[in-house]
């Protein structure tokens, strides 16, 4: 059976609670959720918004109706990106961002809007003092990756998100990496937007992502169309969350989040994290003792996200070994970041990337070290 060590691109396996809410949401209910008012409908639409309240309710966020429903987390960066930031405004990103963050950020520079970079450390910490003096004059928004998909770093959020209140800057966290395996509180961190992904860390199906946008911040939406709701106006609504969802919504997958979320509150945040940090540190210490094998180490570990390289081999070459003679999946070459690997030095290759997930064993972690070892030493 192939190890999955690919858990920070999606998540699998997902809990079997996951897969049958999934299974009854497309065979049992099938109906349009916020559309109609026979029992299927309702139902779907009860479905939908006791999901949104589990969202909230374990963001710390406290108006369900601000939680909006995307494809992924890429979606949802994108709607506060260009819908928020106008012709002439400066932005504040760190130098760990995703390609969902510094793409459209590309395209904006071209209507007038100009990113910044807040330094890191070569091990991918951003620089607090360094932020600090940025914020002033202050920019309109401030973007934050919270834990690197390409090592698991970690990044003071809290600090930053007390920084960016005092400077009366809104943040914007992208909590893809880390949804689901660190807390997180909208409220208590005033958070501006959180964005993340469905699929990865909550446990839900491909396809879903969240966006919390706080409610005193203007945000346009990407697209327009039809909401279920106040059908006689030409005008998109105002209200949230249905000025962010227009067009059928992935009934399945808000089935299949909810039961993530269960499975998460159920087993208890802090035992995944656990899980997965003590994966991680057995990795890397396994990792550690292979000669030829470079790590790529944060100061502050904050996912089971490992990334390392070998000495003479491309990684894209290990991850096809790793593949083939051991049916191991792991990813390797930029993983979207080409910042972040900018960042670490790392490019223009990248690195072999394992990621454990809540469902990885011990043995798992175990059978890719010694695979290695046993790569490397036939390589003579
Ligand atoms: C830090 C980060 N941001 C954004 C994304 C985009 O997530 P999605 O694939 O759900 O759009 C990812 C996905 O890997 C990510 O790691």
């Amino acid at each position: 059976m192939t190890v999955y060590l690919d858990n920070a691109a999606t998540s699998h396996p997902k809990p079997a609670s996951v897969y049958a809410a999934v299974a009854k949401a497309l065979a049992e209910i099938g109906a349009s959720p916020g559309r109609s008012a026979y029992r299927s409908a309702r139902e779907a639409s009860a479905l939908v918004a006791e999901a949104r309240s589990k969202v909230a309710g374990f963001f710390g966020i406290a108006d369900p109706a601000r939680v909006v429903f995307t494809k992924n987390a890429t979606e949802s960066l994108n709607v506060v990106l260009k819908g928020y930031l106008r012709p002439g405004d400066r932005v504040l990103i760190s130098g760990m961002e995703h390609n969902a963050v510094v793409r459209p950020l590309h395209r904006l520079a071209s209507c007038g809007v100009a990113a910044e970079r807040i330094p890191c450390s070569p091990r991918g910490r951003l620089d607090c003092a360094a932020l600090r003096a940025m914020l002033d004059p202050a920019p309109r928004l401030v973007v934050l990756n919270h834990a690197s998909n390409v090592n698991g770093a970690l990044q003071p959020a809290e600090e930053v998100a007390a920084l960016c209140g005092r400077a009366g800057v809104p943040l914007l966290l992208d909590a893809a990496q880390t949804a689901g395996v660190q807390p997180i509180s909208a409220k208590d961190w005033n958070l501006g937007m959180l964005a993340c992904s469905g699929h990865k860390g909550l446990l839900g199906p491909p396809g879903l992502g969240i966006l919390y946008i706080r409610d005193d911040l203007d945000v346009l939406p990407l697209m327009e169309g039809g909401t279920g709701n106040r059908s006689e106006e030409e005008e998109q609504p105002e209200l949230c969350p249905e000025r962010f969802e227009s067009g059928t919504g992935n009934l399945p997958a808000v089935a299949g989040l909810s039961a993530g979320l269960d499975f998460i509150t159920r087993t208890g945040l802090d035992a995944i994290r656990r899980h997965e940090l003590d994966l991680a540190a057995r990795l890397e210490k396994g990792l550690a003792k292979i000669p030829g094998l470079k790590l790529f180490r944060p100061e502050e570990r904050g996912t089971g996200t490992v990334s390392f390289a070998v000495e003479g081999l491309n990684p894209a070459d290990v991850g096809h070994l790793l593949d083939e003679a051991f049916d191991i999946a792991v990813r390797t070459g930029l993983h979207c970041a080409p910042l972040a690997h900018e960042t670490l030095g790392t490019l223009p290759e990248g690195t072999v990337r394992a990621s454990v997930g809540y469902a990885t064993t011990p043995d798992e972690v175990e059978f890719l070290v010694e695979s290695l070892r046993n790569l490397l030493l036939h390589r003579g």
